[in-house]
């Protein structure tokens, strides 16, 4: 089963996207509402609530994990792939005969962000975690050094958008706001690195002006998303194809339709409760 992982709602509008990709692969949702936001939380806590409930949807039968919380990205895909996965695989309590892994949002972004820009002064918002981690700005000028990555992080985004406040005009004054020292920079390319911001894609652009774009990321990450399974078919035989979405939270499961809906597009039924803490006993690698 391929796993999708999200802090909250946001990344519902990553499984929509991946979905409309690939109708037939059964798919598992996770998101962890209950601790929602991660944004403003430690490097330490965000690694820890990820690794909990990585093992969990691996537990529950997901090969490979797609995160598509950016936070989490950035905080903790490094850590995860360089020493947890590899420590988890010797554990003798986890089925390590199977390929298991798990992958990030951002990478993907940046190698089309450094394709599309024309002027290399790309636009980064999000969170405050992920802006401070200065993943962005690392792996963007990694890719290549004549890049100008300019970042803001918009704290206040989040809330709103859980709140269902993408249209209200206090919504679009604190947008403003944040875009204003942006602007002054002239980025031809805006990435809305958190995946709550997709649902004021609208606003985002209309902000920016013409002149700037701002990327859809959902649909970028679903198209590197069925490359990457191109290329690795070990996975083909631990994904079967019913087209099942199977979603589950960590909060309130009504709340979770609800607001889901917004996010997915779809009615988002048949919400599990789950409990994600002490599942598996290699918890403490
Ligand atoms: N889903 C998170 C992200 O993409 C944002 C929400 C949060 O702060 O938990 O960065």
């Amino acid at each position: 089963v391929l796993g999708i992982f999200d802090s909250g709602f946001g990344g519902l509008s990553v499984l929509r996207a991946i979905r409309k990709a690939l109708p037939e692969h059964d798919m598992m949702y996770l998101g962890d509402s209950a601790r929602t936001p991660y944004g403003t939380r430690s490097r330490e806590i965000v690694t820890r609530y990820t690794k909990e409930c990585c093992l969990y949807l691996f537990e529950r039968g997901c090969h490979l994990i797609v995160l598509a919380c950016n936070t989490a990205s950035a905080e903790t895909l490094r850590e995860l792939q360089q020493r947890w996965l590899p420590a988890l695989r010797k554990n003798a309590n986890f089925e390590s005969q199977s390929a298991k892994n798990i992958i990030g949002v951002i990478r993907p972004i940046e190698e089309e962000a450094v394709l599309q820009t024309k002027n290399n002064v790309i636009g980064v918002v999000g969170t405050r975690s992920t802006v401070q981690s200065q993943a962005y700005v690392e792996e963007l000028t990694a890719l290549n050094p004549d890049v100008t990555v300019v970042q803001q992080a918009c704290p206040l985004l989040v809330p709103l958008v859980e709140e269902g406040w993408e249209r209200k005009p206090e919504t679009r004054m604190i947008l403003r706001k944040y875009l204003q020292p942006l602007k002054t920079r002239n980025p031809d390319l805006l990435i809305l690195a958190c995946t709550h911001y997709e649902a004021l894609h609208k606003v985002f652009q209309q902000k920016m002006g013409s002149r700037c774009m701002v990327f859809h990321s959902p649909p970028i990450l679903a198209k590197k998303l069925v490359q990457y399974l191109q290329h690795h078919p070990e996975y083909d035989k631990h994904i079967p194809r019913r087209g099942r979405t199977v979603f589950l939270t960590t909060g309130d499961t009504e709340r979770f339709s609800e607001i889901g809906e917004r996010f997915y597009g779809k009615i988002v039924d048949t919400v599990e409760n789950v409990e994600v803490e002490n599942v598996f006993p290699c918890q403490n690698i």
